[in-house]
């Protein structure tokens, strides 16, 4: 019978990205068993380097069993070569590229047969090369025996226009069913879990809509700030590093109709149809932040060596989304992501309407933390990170004597119930997706162009300086005017002991 195997290519090898996530999941999907017994990782970068100093250098980033990572490393090989031609040799066979080739043709050579012998691309790499990388890939590396696929990494373009006109450049070459557009939130196991919370629960659904919803929040929040990658992130900005991906992608799901199956076309066209449903964000909705230095004299953003001087970007902000359709029509969606910030977390929360009526409100409200009384509201949190968990904030009667009122919770920690099984990584589900060729979990072009088009048109505004983001110190919950938008748009805040995963100072 005709043997298979796989040649895996990462491109941007000696990279941070690769060094600290893509080896690292494929180390872990080789510990586990899932990659093909006959597989080859080429490394491919600029610099000059042996498989040995490769192996070297990695060795650091995989944790596990010393025999399993030698064993792993003995199948990390490396090729040096430029992801560009000189301006001089422009129009000339990509002749690096060819070398990669040869390298994988070798390898495939070891095994009978002429079918199965399938090539995964990922690059690990800045943008900016992307088009030139994906010429060298077309011209000299697709396989004649098998398929070929390419990962690509986001920022995928900073606008609208940016971002399309990537897309043409590699469309051109590729089949979209070869493109893997990667957003690792999608890989996340909580992320992954809106599907079946929201379509497998007869109780869920009839409330998931505007009547019994006032307001949901997707929040992101990282303790720390730039920390010398401030020449990446200043081009950027939050909007674009985090909102405009991972946090609208999980919006999409939070809020996207009932696919017809759970192919991945059908999965992604609800996606882009509840995106498309979403106006462009407005300015009166967006509140912009930057960290200055913390109170333990942690150092603000301008103070980042790799930050421009008097630098205007973003590293919080809150904005405030609707979706213009018949199920969510007038409920705010309010996502905030903020960089040094009071902790680390990623959560999802809905927050349901008030009970109607006035049977509680002559209830004292008892001295007990957490109990606010009649106007406290039901919450459905999903917590990404950490600690995954899910509950739902319930109003009870306080036990004892009296009719008191409290909030108590029905929680599902993945800690204390599944702690036995390990939650794979997000890379590790997502490369594993590559290779078995299931695109459900990567952005289609058309849902990266309703994307852009929500947050175009604020960030060019914010480029050319029409907001100027408020100060807030590192460590803090960032800047007060994100408080007065939730508010505004109808949030009410209740924090139960469920809430807190940090010890506030
Ligand atoms: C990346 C952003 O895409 O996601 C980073 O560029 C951010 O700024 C990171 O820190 C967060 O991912 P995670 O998986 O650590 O929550």
């Amino acid at each position: 019978s005709a043997s298979t195997c796989v040649s895996i290519a990462v491109l941007g090898a000696s990279g941070d990205l690769a060094k600290k996530k893509t080896y690292p999941a494929l180390f872990k999907l080789f510990e586990k068993s899932f990659l093909p017994k006959d597989v080859i990782i080429i490394g491919y970068a600029r610099s000059a380097m042996t498989n040995e100093s490769l192996r070297d250098q990695l060795r650091g980033y995989l944790k596990g069993k010393k025999e399993e990572v030698d064993a792993f490393l003995q199948l990390c090989i490396y090729v040096a070569g430029q992801y560009k031609l000189s301006p001089a040799e422009e129009g000339a066979p990509p002749k690096d590229f060819q070398v990669l080739a040869n390298t994988i043709a070798e390898f495939e050579a070891t095994f009978p047969g002429d079918c199965g012998k399938n090539r995964l691309f990922y690059l690990a790499l800045p943008p900016v090369v992307y088009p030139p990388v994906c010429e060298g890939i077309k011209k000299c590396c697709m396989s004649p025996y098998g398929w070929s696929r390419v990962v690509v990494e986001k920022p995928f373009g900073k606008d609208l226009a940016s971002s399309e006109d990537l897309n043409e450049q590699i469309c051109g070459l590729f089949d979209e069913k070869q493109l893997y557009r990667i957003d690792h939130y999608l890989g996340k196991e909580i992320v992954q879990n809106l599907m079946v919370m929201r379509f497998a629960n007869t109780f869920i659904s009839p409330l998931w809509n505007r009547d019994n919803i006032s307001n949901i929040q997707i929040i992101f929040k990282e303790p720390f700030g730039t920390e010398g990658r401030g020449g990446y992130f200043d081009q950027y900005g939050i909007i674009r590093d985090v909102i405009q991906n991972h946090l609208l992608q999980v919006m999409a799901l939070v809020a996207m109709e009932r696919p017809a199956t759970l192919s991945p076309n059908d999965m992604r066209d609800e996606k882009l149809k509840v995106l498309k449903c979403i106006s462009p964000l407005s300015t009166e909705n967006t509140v912009l932040g930057q960290y200055t230095m913390g109170k333990n004299g942690q150092p603000g953003y301008l103070e980042d060596d790799t930050v421009p001087p008097g630098s205007k970007c973003p590293t919080f902000a809150m904005v405030v989304l609707y979706v213009q359709n018949e199920r969510w029509d007038g409920v705010p969606f309010i996502l905030k992501a903020g960089k040094a910030l009071n902790e680390h977390k990623m959560e999802v929360r809905v927050q349901l309407k008030d009970v109607a009526g006035e049977l509680f409100h002559s209830i004292d409200k008892p001295g007990v933390a957490g109990s606010t009384g009649y106007n406290v509201r039901n919450e459905f949190v999903m917590r990404v990170q950490p600690d995954p968990s899910i509950y739902m904030k319930m109003t009870v009667k306080e036990p004892g004597m009296q009719l008191g009122i409290t909030q108590s919770e029905l929680e599902l920690q993945y800690n204390s119930k599944y702690g036995e099984i390990p939650i794979p990584d997000a890379y590790e589900r997502l490369i594993l997706d590559c290779l078995n060729g299931d695109q459900q979990h990567f952005v289609r072009r058309d849902e990266l162009v309703e994307a852009w088009k929500i947050f175009t048109p604020i960030l060019h505004y914010i480029d050319a300086g029409g907001i100027t983001p408020e100060h807030y110190p590192y460590g803090s919950r960032g800047p007060a005017l994100a408080d007065k938008l939730r508010e505004r748009v109808g949030h009410i805040t209740s924090i139960t002991a469920a809430d807190i995963t940090w010890d506030e100072d």
